[in-house]
């Protein structure tokens, strides 16, 4: 298959034709690649089985993974969710447009195969003007995943949904690169107190602030090893995602003592001729670049603008192009804000921890 490439750019928008055959490919049951502010999503009919079968088969994904539906407006959330309770709505109105995914009942009309068989569909009104346009000229709710092959880093450029979708897929809509750079917070909102089950750009303390209280998922908060008995409530969220081709650890502890414990181990990997200078990542942020004089160290991000976290996936996929053997991660610990960021790297560290004291 010939997967088209359109562009779209916040100043100049869509060209009217490119956005009238991006809805034309939904409404014919295939798959658009789209930027949101999370990551860029794959997208197809949420509606129909069919398109829902097309988007496990490129991603390699297991279709027990249930997908998120995007919407356009809030009026597209009768058609899909049973009941909209009234913490959906109080956090709709703080946080939609945005990075926050919600977890309904499920009406009939939404396939068991966009929902992986649950009787729950996930929902999102993505804050991305390129995306927002996309949705409506689509007119259905448009179920996506993150756009990259299953086990991947999420992607965060067109360049990247290329990579691993080049010749799957119908389109890719190129809007440049993505703002938050990680995926949305999902948050269950069919019992009585709403419940984290993954974390993302919105916080638990955000959350907290609009609906008095909320949980989160036990299984998410857990770091070393995993426990079996322990399955998060997410399916996607036990699956070893965002895996680098390097083995990696993250170095967990204040700086600069977690700096200083990285620099030793990275000296001792040389010594000892484990690996080569060239074949050790160290992934940090721009702020502590320059603690890191051996090694190819690369910045997931800034801590004191606030992006701590938008390169990371980007990051992941050169150490994997740069031929890194090792990565070695610094810790984002220091606030609420950074959970998010630390469930990912944990989770393409593979669990894999060293405390600093
Ligand atoms: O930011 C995002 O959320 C991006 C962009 C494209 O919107 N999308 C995304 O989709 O991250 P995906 O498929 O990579 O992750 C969806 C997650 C999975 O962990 C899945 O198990 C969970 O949402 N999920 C979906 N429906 C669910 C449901 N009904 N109940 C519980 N978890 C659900
Ligand atoms: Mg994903």
């Amino acid at each position: 298959m010939d997967t088209k490439c359109i562009k779209w750019s916040p100043e100049t928008g869509f060209d009217k034709k490119d956005l009238a055959q991006a809805a034309a490919v939904i409404a014919a049951g295939g798959l658009v690649a789209f930027p949101t502010e999370t990551v860029y999503g794959l997208g197809g009919d949420g509606l129909r089985r069919e398109a829902a079968k097309k988007i496990y088969e490129a991603k390699g994904r297991p279709s027990d993974n249930p997908l998120i539906l995007h919407i356009a407006g809030w009026e597209q959330l009768g058609s899909i969710a049973e009941r909209i309770p009234l913490v959906a709505e109080k956090l709709a109105r703080n946080f939609w447009p945005g990075p926050l995914t919600m977890i309904f009942r499920k009406k009939d009309g939404v396939p068991d195969e966009t929902t992986g068989g649950l009787d729950t569909v996930a929902v999102r009104m993505p804050d991305h003007p390129g995306a927002l346009a996309f949705l409506a000229a689509a007119g259905v709710p448009v179920a996506a995943p993150s756009a990259n092959t299953s086990g991947r880093p999420s992607p965060t450029l067109a360049a990247h949904v290329k990579e691993d979708m080049d010749g799957k897929i119908d389109m890719i809509i190129d809007g440049g690169e993505v703002g938050i750079g990680y995926e949305s917070t999902i948050v269950d909102v069919t019992g009585k107190t709403p419940v984290i089950l993954r974390p993302g750009f919105i916080t638990c303390e955000m959350i907290r602030e609009v609906v008095g209280s909320v949980e989160t998922d036990p299984a998410i908060l857990q770091y070393g090893q995993v426990e079996e008995d322990v399955a998060p409530r997410a399916p996607g969220m036990k699956y070893r995602h965002y895996a680098p081709r390097a083995k990696m650890t993250v170095y967990r502890g204040a700086q600069p003592a977690a700096a200083e414990k990285i620099r030793q181990q990275i000296l001792q990997y040389i010594s000892a001729g484990d690996y080569r200078e060239d074949e050790i990542g160290i992934l940090t942020t721009e702020e502590s670049l320059w603690q890191y004089p051996r090694g190819q160290a690369l910045a997931a991000g800034s801590r004191s603008r606030d992006t701590e976290g938008k390169y990371l996936y980007k990051v992941l996929r050169q150490f994997d192009e740069l031929g890194v053997r090792v990565i070695l991660s610094e810790g984002f610990d220091d606030s609420p804000k950074c959970e998010a960021v630390m469930n990912r790297l944990l989770k393409a560290a593979g669990q894999h921890v060293v405390e600093v004291d």
